[in-house]
């Protein structure tokens, strides 16, 4: 069966990081290009981070377009407390050599959608700024499908409503549920419960490895400061563990909506779980996971680079 073709707008980022990897070494999947977008760390942070990680798993020939330094709307908001001031705290990844392609990120992702010959797969890791203005700017060029890393039924990991990428850009979320595209919502719902522990960890080898046990050092330290976790929530890399594997992640088809008006409620995913509104499903909502399935898989295809 041929590959699916897969873009990746990431905010770079430690799960963004590893995210990358799982895809890099997956042949299920033929990852066509990369874009950044502000939300971990600024966008010249991200950006770099993705080309640092991709010519450091031996991928400088994937390109990378650069897109929104900042949210729609709102101001710019960096969870630097939680991977540090880089984006990719704790690795010591050499910089960058190549520079992203000049396009903008949006027109980027416009061309690789209108070039591709099969359906294409959309997964964003990160908030969506680029995603929403994608579809404002070239509503002809849609992806078959979109698996984004976001939302939550349940708690939020920003406030305690909303989880951080929908957070950081809500207005740009609503566009994105809204849009009748195939949306698959992956959120903190599934990925709070597969935690790659020390277990994991101490399993991880090769080159590519060390690196993401240096970046898991780093990252497990705010899960066990806030949630007592043994181990941490790889989130986005589960968005594309989805692609790779549907089976990994049971899901519900639901209506969300994106709050954009409250201050308290910011950002906050309102998924109709229990169909109690007569709002049309909008997404497959992530209810489930094989937890052991998605973290043997992430072990493996970590410990495939050469
Ligand atoms: O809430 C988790 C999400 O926010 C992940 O994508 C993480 O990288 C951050 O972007
Ligand atoms: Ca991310």
């Amino acid at each position: 069966m041929s590959p699916t073709p897969i873009l990746i707008d990431c905010d770079p980022g430690h799960d963004d990081a590893i995210a990358l990897l799982l895809a890099l070494a997956s042949p299920e999947v033929e990852l066509l290009g990369v874009t950044s977008v502000a939300g971990n760390q600024t966008l010249d942070k991200t950006t770099a981070n993705a080309i640092r990680v991709l010519e450091f798993a031996g991928h400088p020939d994937v390109p990378v377009a650069a897109g929104a330094d900042r949210p729609l709307v709102r101001e710019q908001f960096v969870a630097a407390y939680v991977h540090g001031e880089t984006g990719l705290d704790g690795p010591d990844l050499p910089p960058p050599q190549k520079q992203p392609v000049a396009q903008h990120a949006v027109d980027f992702l416009a061309e690789k959608i209108r070039a591709s010959e099969r359906p294409l797969t959309l997964i964003p890791t990160g908030p969506l700024t680029n995603v929403a203005l994608l579809l404002a700017l070239h509503p002809d060029a849609r992806p078959e499908r979109i698996v984004l890393m976001g939302g939550a039924i349940a708690e939020g990991n920003v406030t305690p409503a909303a989880e951080f990428n929908i957070w950081c850009d809500p207005e740009a979320a609503a566009r994105v549920f809204a849009s009748d595209i195939d949306v698959t919502m992956i959120g903190l719902d599934v990925t709070h419960k597969a935690l790659f522990t020390q277990a994991h960890i101490g399993r991880l080898t090769g080159r590519v490895g060390e690196m993401v046990t240096e970046l898991l050092r780093f990252y497990d330290t705010f899960h066990r400061t806030v949630y007592n976790f043994d181990g941490s929530p790889i989130h986005d890399a589960l968005a594309v563990a989805h692609v790779l594997n549907p089976d990994l992640v049971d899901t519900l088809e639901r209506n969300v909506e994106i709050d954009t008006e409250s201050e308290l409620c910011r950002g906050r995913t309102v998924v109709d779980l229990w169909q109690r509104t007569d709002r049309e499903p909008n997404a497959h909502v992530g209810v489930e996971v094989d937890s052991d399935g998605f973290l043997e898989l992430l072990v493996e295809r970590i410990n495939s680079f050469e």
